[in-house]
């Protein structure tokens, strides 16, 4: 639970607040856009909430923070109505899960309300409200984990749902209880809808999943950059090789999709030639970095 005394002293007064324990997972700037910004390694409070909107979206960030960094004055009453709102429908049957997991060091997972079979994209935390919901929408059959960092709680998710857990041979250590192992770097199709794409990089074995040729979900191999407006990979956080991300992501031009789905950073959905302009121009930056 977010501390008062820790409050960072850039927050703007009022009904919000964050404090010294934020892990800058860029979560609540993505669910909340128009409260929270970043600072040097932190979000904070840039604007309260002006209207009931804007406050239910700043409630949800609080339920979502990994680390419990967002506080409230007041009306803590208001958070547990808000709870019910998770899942979060992003589009069609995409939802966003919420309650990111410090293990993922606070991912965003996704679940897929497909008609013949549920999928979740990494992991949320374990937690009894989600839980409940997936059930109420069909359960799980399958977990795609894009890469090692985002495993969270997703051995726990399989054990209850009895889904099958999906993972690169490169970055499956540790995730004993994977039934689906994907090999080498050829995209491996589980279904008519989905499709597992390896894009080592950031790690080696990283993955992407391709939905109904609409919906990618990215992990941490590409996301959209808010502040200047275009797509984005990150050096900085390419543990593996930053030539098999360049190259990884030029395999990217071979599908269609609309929407790009990260783990961390701002989520977009652009017209398909637009999409495609937009990594075509990423590769040539990321050939300069
Ligand atoms: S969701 Fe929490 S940990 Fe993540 S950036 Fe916001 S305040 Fe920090
Ligand atoms: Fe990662």
């Amino acid at each position: 639970m977010a501390n008062l005394n820790k409050a960072l002293a850039i927050n703007v007064k009022g009904e919000f607040f964050v404090d010294s324990t934020c892990i800058d997972c860029d979560a609540c700037r993505q669910i909340a856009p128009e409260v929270f910004a970043d600072f040097e390694g932190y979000s904070y409070v840039y604007s309260q909430p002006e209207n009931e909107k804007q406050r239910r979206k700043a409630l949800q960030a609080l339920i979502s923070c990994p680390v419990g960094a967002i506080g409230m004055i007041g009306n803590r009453y208001l958070v547990s109505s808000v709870i019910d709102d998770f899942p979060i429908l992003i589009e069609d049957d995409v939802f966003y899960c919420g309650f990111n997991s410090e293990k993922s060091f606070g991912a965003n997972s996704y679940f897929v309300k497909n008609q013949d079979e549920n999928w979740l994209i990494d992991s949320p935390r374990f937690v009894s409200h989600l839980v409940e919901r997936f059930e109420a929408m069909g359960g799980i059959s399958y977990i795609f984990l894009s890469h090692r960092d985002d495993v969270a709680d997703a051995g726990k998710f399989a054990l209850h749902f009895g889904a099958k857990v999906i993972i690169h041979r490169q970055d499956g250590y540790g995730v004993n209880y994977a039934q689906v192992i994907i090999e080498g770097d050829q995209p491996v199709e589980i279904s008519s809808d989905f499709v597992v794409i390896p894009t080592p990089g950031h790690t080696s074995g990283h993955c992407v999943l391709l939905y109904k040729n609409k919906f990618l979900f990215t992990g941490d191999h590409i996301w959209w950059d808010r502040k200047n407006k275009c797509l984005y990979a990150g050096r900085d956080v390419c543990w593996y090789s930053w030539d098999k991300q360049i190259e990884s992501t030029r395999k990217l031009l071979n599908f269609n999709f609309e929407w790009v789905l990260p783990g961390h950073g701002q989520r977009i959905k652009l017209p398909i030639d637009v999409m495609k302009r937009e990594i075509e121009n990423l590769i040539k930056r990321m050939g300069k970095v």
